[in-house]
């Protein structure tokens, strides 16, 4: 399918679902106040990637905590959950920065799948997608 549905309605915040959409697991995460606060603290100059990587944004927007999400929605992670190293699947809420770590090769994500340490040369890719209404998400 190229595009999927998702009902989020049962996430609360600090939990996660894990939908397939084109052959890949996508992570939807309603993220926690502090977890979104850890992301806003970061600034660019600190990431080793400052793309935001985000298909709903121009190919150079930056990789602030609010173009790693989608307006109104910052709670909001939608993410190929897909290491940028060598494409291995990164283990939610583990790592030195609370987002997320790959056992592979040992690259750590921020709250916001930013990459901050390891091997990985990107942030992990947003997706092209929207909220249809408050509980449903179309990806693709
Ligand atoms: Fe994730 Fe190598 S595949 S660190």
């Amino acid at each position: 399918l190229a595009s999927v549905e998702v009902d989020v309605s049962s996430l609360t915040p600090g939990s996660s679902l894990i939908v397939k959409w084109r052959g890949k697991p996508v992570v939807v995460r309603n993220r926690t106040e502090k977890e979104m606060k850890d992301g806003e603290a970061v600034s660019l100059s600190d990431l080793k990637d400052p793309i935001a990587r985000n298909a709903n944004l121009a190919s150079d927007a930056p990789a602030t905590d609010a173009n790693r999400t989608t307006p109104g929605k910052e709670a909001w992670m939608v993410m190929v959950q897909v290491c940028t190293h060598l494409g291995c699947i990164p283990l939610g809420q583990e790592g030195d920065f609370g987002g997320w770590f790959c056992p592979c090769h040992g690259s750590q994500y921020d709250t916001a799948g930013r990459i901050r340490k390891g091997p990985a040369p990107e942030n992990m890719a947003i997706p092209v997608f929207k909220f249809i209404s408050d509980t449903k998400l179309l990806i693709g």
